[in-house]
């Protein structure tokens, strides 16, 4: 690991495999930002199979981004030439031949962000609705679907994104992937409807160094860590099981902010003397059990993703 030894990141060798002229790419407009990063909206001529244009997102680092920012980048690459799984976000191409800046080229997903996509769908039902009892509510027909594009929620729906993603995450389990920032808004809506997770810069492979340092600087998303995540910066599946469990949280809410009133300061000594959110109004019984099992102290007790996945199965099948 040339990073750990040098803590300098060199553009490596560009990959045949996957480079992607620059010039290939009609930059559009900005999708969304991040501290150090950005992610642009394009048109990509000829890649993959495709002939003519298709639309591509494109992440790039800001000016102001520096070596540790770009390693992110890069190792983020580098993981998403390995992955291929259908609610994994797929990497199309990478622009890294010296001369511009490094582009990740990577599938488009029409709706954007999940979180985005649950806020939106909030504005379609009154707010009374929201703060009595959406879950029942949003599977009735309401008189506020005036707007066109209206997007339409149902209870069936958040719980086919849990499945969704809990497959994803099974997936990168087997193959030894550990995510460390699984929230919606890592998770990304394509087409029909499909989660794609996303957002790889900070995963890592668990046999490549075992236990996960959080870095020195940058934004931690304190309130989907784990307790043993925030105490002794150890990261495994099951960490990222814990986050699973605030993202059904967020699901449930239609995209609300974790832990709403609590400082961030409180929260790890809350969570060791046994707090957790409680169940939100319009949640089951039954998936609430779901996500406070995700929120076991003790991390062996936490559900895997495969099992999660076996249980909002039969949650659909069982027309929740
Ligand atoms: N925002 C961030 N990444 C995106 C992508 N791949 N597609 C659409 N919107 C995005």
């Amino acid at each position: 690991n040339v990073t750990a030894i040098t803590g300098f990141v060199s553009r490596t060798e560009p990959d045949p495999k996957w480079e992607f002229p620059r010039n290939q790419l009609k930059i559009e407009q900005t999708l969304g930002e991040g501290e150090f990063g950005r992610v642009l909206r394009a048109q990509a001529l000829n890649i993959g199979n495709q002939p003519g244009y298709t639309t591509v997102a494109v992440k790039t680092l800001k000016d102001d981004a520096g070596e540790r920012e770009l390693a992110d980048l890069l190792s983020e690459y580098q993981l998403l030439k390995e992955v291929s799984h259908p609610n994994i976000i797929k990497l199309l191409g990478a622009s890294t031949v010296p001369g511009g800046p490094v582009y990740l080229v990577i599938e488009f997903a029409e709706h954007g962000s999940l979180r985005n996509y649950l806020r939106r769908s909030r504005h379609l039902h009154t707010d009374l609705h929201i703060q009595t009892n959406p879950m029942q509510n949003l599977s009735q027909p309401t008189e506020h679907y005036d707007e066109p594009k209206i997007c339409d929620i149902t209870p069936n729906e958040i719980l086919s994104f849990a499945w969704q993603i809990a497959n994803g995450m099974a997936y990168l389990s087997d193959i030894k992937l550990v995510h460390r920032d699984l929230a919606a808004r890592n998770i990304l809506l394509a087409s029909e409807k499909v989660c794609k997770i996303s957002d790889f810069g900070l995963t890592r492979d668990i046999y490549q160094d075992d236990a996960y340092f959080k870095r020195s600087k940058g934004r931690v998303p304190i309130k989907w860590m784990a307790p043993e995540s925030l105490s002794d910066h150890v990261y495994t599946n099951k960490s990222d099981v814990w986050s699973f469990g605030i993202l059904i949280w967020e699901l449930v809410t239609l995209g609300a902010s974790p832990y709403p009133g609590i400082v961030v300061q409180s929260l790890f000594h809350l969570l060791k003397t046994g707090y957790r959110m409680e169940r939100p109004e319009n949640c089951s019984v039954i998936l609430y059990k779901v996500m406070r099992s995700c929120w076991s102290l003790d991390p062996e007790k936490r559900p895997t993703f495969s099992e999660l996945s076996m249980k909002f199965e039969k949650m659909l099948g069982d027309k929740v």
